[in-house]
């Protein structure tokens, strides 16, 4: 769960109970930027970056962004440098080293098996991302928000530390861009001893599954068939008219995948979006499935990202059934529905997303478009909208959306502050099935701890 949600202690207690943990690597060269400009002050970071095997490229991250005891509270974040299509040699270090570090954190002192998760349309970070945790010896790549097509073949490639031409979507042109990785950047890493990591594409269909499974360039490992109350980005619905008079994306049964045919596709698999009860990953293991990946209740068990005063209103509004999670058609600029957790004083707040000036300055949903001249710019529907309009967009489409990119990173304790005194509001996300979380409260008195979660789920099977 990103951003940084699924931080490294959930995933390591996660792990430890013989599951799967996996951490978020959304965003994570900001996330360790700004970690750094915190003064890093466990010294965790930089234990992990004596393990990384490049030390000069160490030593420039840590030159750019390590302030000793921490930036003074009223300074902005410096920032990572923008993705593009022609990234600079430090913009991708920044990327490998991230997930390089986050991985390496969640596997010290943990018995377990680790992944790392991406977002699909977050395409001009994904081969460096994918290096960075290949070289922390992840064991597994989880990659949703979008087709991943490209994602066996790109870690084939990078096993033996071949250069990468990854395609990459571009807005008005006809055939996709290629964006070049060369993983020769990092010096002495010894290919010999990199370990495969197992790759689950996310998908909601049958059809999708079916498709990635049949031509072993795309086949996946196995599939996380995620439905449509899952938290974060929902994929897009099938029918038409899907917008109900509540101004939510609504769903139909042509939303949900066959597991009978998600079944026949012969690969293992696992159910999420409303899993988080005991019953539900009993009819899981019974309808045929490896398991289950459950997000909500993690999100808000103590050892989750968010940052405690947020988590304990929700917690609150849990417990009192009060609580209200919307599908919002147009929050994300991705165009995919995102699940909002309804707050005052956060971005669903009228009030408070109106009083925000437009920024884009961390960009990572920001997509590649061709420009009338032949070049390539890049443009988000939440930037100021008549940046978004100068470079071909519409006031309508930019009408409502919200940077999810600093909500994201002020959900986890890590927003930006600008002039001194603003800072970014946050954004929660959780998904819209909340019954395990109305039990899990009830059980264990309003809070509960990640092995709680794994001992709750697990009561009944
Ligand atoms: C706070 C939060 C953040 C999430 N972020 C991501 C993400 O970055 N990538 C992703 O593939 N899924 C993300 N999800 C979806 C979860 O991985 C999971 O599939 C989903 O929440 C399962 O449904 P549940 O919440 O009903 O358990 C997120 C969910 C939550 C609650």
């Amino acid at each position: 769960m990103g951003i940084g949600v699924s931080s490294v202690p959930m995933a390591r207690a996660v792990a430890n109970t013989g599951n799967l943990g996996v951490v978020s690597g959304t965003a994570i060269d900001s996330v360790l930027a700004r970690r750094l400009q915190d003064g890093d002050l466990t010294g965790e970071i930089r234990w992990a970056l004596t393990h990384f095997p490049d030390q000069n490229t160490v030593n420039e991250v840590l030159e750019r962004f390590f302030i000793e005891g921490g930036k003074k509270s009223e300074a902005s974040y410096l920032d990572v440098p923008k993705l593009s299509l022609s990234p600079t040699p430090f913009a991708n270090e920044m990327l490998i080293i991230a997930n390089f570090v986050e991985i390496t954190l969640a596997k010290r002192d943990c018995h377990g098996v680790i992944g790392v998760n991406f977002l699909e349309k977050i395409q001009l970070a994904t081969p460096a991302s994918v290096f960075g945790a290949m070289l922390a010896g992840v064991d597994y790549i989880l990659m949703g928000a979008g087709i991943p097509a490209d994602i066996p073949g790109l870690i084939n490639e990078l096993m033996v530390g071949n250069t990468v031409h990854f395609k990459i979507k571009v807005e008005g042109a006809d055939t996709p861009h290629l964006l070049t990785f060369d993983p020769s950047i990092i010096h002495n890493v010894n290919y010999e001893n990199l370990v495969r990591p197992k790759f689950l594409a996310i998908v909601s269909s049958h059809i999708l599954a079916n498709y990635l499974a049949r031509d072993p360039e795309t086949r996946p490992d196995g599939f996380v068939i995620e439905g449509p109350t899952a938290g974060g980005h929902n994929a897009p619905p099938r029918s038409k008219e899907h917008i109900g008079l509540d101004g939510q994306v609504t769903f139909t049964e042509k939303d949900l995948a066959d597991f009978e045919k998600v079944k026949a596709v012969g690969l293992p698999f696992w159910l999420a979006g409303g899993y988080g009860t005991p019953e539900k990953v009993a009819e899981a293991l019974e309808i045929g499935a490896a398991g289950v990946q459950v997000g909500s209740l993690f999100a808000l068990s103590n050892e989750s990202g968010i940052i405690d005063e947020l988590r304990e209103e929700v917690l609150q509004q849990v417990a009192d059934d009060a609580l209200e999670v919307r599908t919002e058609p147009k929050t994300s600029s991705t165009g995919f529905p995102f699940k909002v957790v309804e707050i005052n004083g956060t971005a669903s707040d009228p009030d408070v997303y109106q009083s925000r000036d437009r920024k884009c300055d961390l960009g990572y949903l920001r997509s590649p478009f061709l420009r009338p001249d032949g070049g390539i710019g890049y443009r988000c529907s939440a930037e100021p909208v008549k940046t978004f309009e100068f470079k071909g967009g519409t006031a309508e489409e930019a009408h409502d959306v919200k940077c999810l990119c600093n909500a994201l990173m002020a959900n986890i304790g890590l927003g930006q502050t600008r002039w001194g005194t603003y800072h970014e509001p946050p954004l929660l996300t959780l998904g819209s099935d909340l019954a395990g979380a109305k039990e899990m409260s009830d059980q264990y008195g309003g809070a509960w701890s990640a092995a709680d979660v794994i001992n709750y789920l697990t009561s009944k099977i």
